[in-house]
């Protein structure tokens, strides 16, 4: 079968560092063309991939017939004209998180993935990092019993500099924090119910956006999940995903690409490591997301972190910004 041929919009770090070197590790994919603004981020692309065409006009991209996928990774605000465009020009879309910066253009985009029935994979890549899946997959073999209790904690440098640390983006909970409310809603497996939180801007006041936060989210199966996070911690880059159970606590370290068990009838613990990505850094699951895609396509497999999935991790986020922004509790049901 022919390798998937990927049209990629959006030539920045997500692309170069991310996307980019992990599909060219993937047989059943093929970069056919690359688009951007700028003449720099073509270049520099175009030296990555052997042999693609370079455009700098999105809709002259979308006319390629060689372009099956259109993987969309410009900023934020782009997503929704972006995808709505390319379903219209009947390709496939894998579209970077968020999926929009509010609802009416989630809504939007989910319209126009239905009326032209193709695919919509949204790039939340927690729920395919080896480390993640592992996680769930010990979940689901009934190794920690039912979830309780789900706290992630990351600390961390600065937002980069420029358009992330403006409000363009639709706020820190939806550009970022996005990630791991998509993990809490994946890993309670039922609608969130309400959301409480504390945060604000202490410390890096660059940017008018919230540095630092915990924000708790209920499910109506009465799972809770919290985040604790911090844009301005010394000794950096820290990730842990803690998941406890009636029978026991599974813990992802991230940035050791380590996952622990935790049993009450056993004191050894259990360990399992995880190769690291492209890049040498952490395996978020780049590589994974677009293999799951492919299968998707080619073998008509569910896609996994569909857009109705990103619409729900958008109004838990949405939710969470509105509770550290006005002190309250924001319950989601009704909608
Ligand atoms: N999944 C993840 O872990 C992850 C990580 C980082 C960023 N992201 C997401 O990916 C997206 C891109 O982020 P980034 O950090 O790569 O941004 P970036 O600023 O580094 O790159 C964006 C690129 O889009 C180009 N661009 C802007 N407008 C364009 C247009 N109209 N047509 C064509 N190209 C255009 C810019 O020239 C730039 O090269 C964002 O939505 C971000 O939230 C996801």
């Amino acid at each position: 079968m022919e390798p998937v041929g990927y049209g990629i919009v959006g030539l920045g770090q997500v692309a170069m560092k991310g996307h980019i070197p992990e599909l060219l590790r993937i047989p059943e994919t093929h970069i056919t063309a690359l688009c951007d603004l700028s003449g720099e981020a073509l270049a520099q692309a175009a030296s990555l991939v052997a042999g693609a065409k370079t455009y700098d006009d999105f809709d002259a991209m979308l006319e390629d017939e060689d372009v099956e996928v259109v993987l969309i990774a410009t900023p934020n605000w782009l997503h929704a004209e972006q995808a709505i465009r390319a379903f219209k020009a009947g390709k496939h879309v894998f579209l970077e998180k968020p999926i929009g910066v509010d609802l009416d253009e989630c809504d939007a985009i989910l319209r126009a993935w239905s009326d032209s029935g193709r695919l919509l994979q949204i790039g939340h890549e927690l729920r395919h990092a080896n480390l993640m899946r592992a996680m769930r997959e010990k979940i689901d073999e009934g190794m920690i019993g039912q979830v309780q209790m789900v706290v992630v904690q990351e600390y961390r440098f600065p937002l980069l500099p420029g358009w992330r640390q403006t409000a363009k983006t639709g706020g820190v909970m939806l550009e970022k924090n996005s990630h791991f409310f998509d993990l809490f809603n994946w890993l309670a497996d039922a609608p969130a119910s309400r959301v409480m939180a504390a945060g604000g801007n202490n410390v890096n006041k660059e940017s008018p956006l919230i540095d630092h936060c915990f924000v708790t989210v209920e499910y109506e199966n009465s799972v809770r999940a919290a985040l604790v996070m911090c844009l301005f911690a010394e000794h950096g880059s820290q990730l842990t995903i803690d998941v406890v159970g009636d029978k026991g606590r599974l813990i992802a370290l991230a940035q050791d690409q380590k996952l622990t068990f935790y049993s009450r009838q056993d004191e050894t613990p259990v360990e399992w490591s995880f190769e690291p990505g492209a890049d040498g850094g952490f395996h978020m699951g780049f590589k994974t997301e677009h293999e799951s895609f492919v299968r998707s396509l080619r073998e008509g497999k569910p896609v996994v972190s569909n857009g109705p999935e990103a619409r729900e991790t958008m109004r838990v986020a949405l939710a969470a910004e509105r509770a550290v922004r006005d002190g309250t509790i924001v319950d989601l049901l009704p909608e």
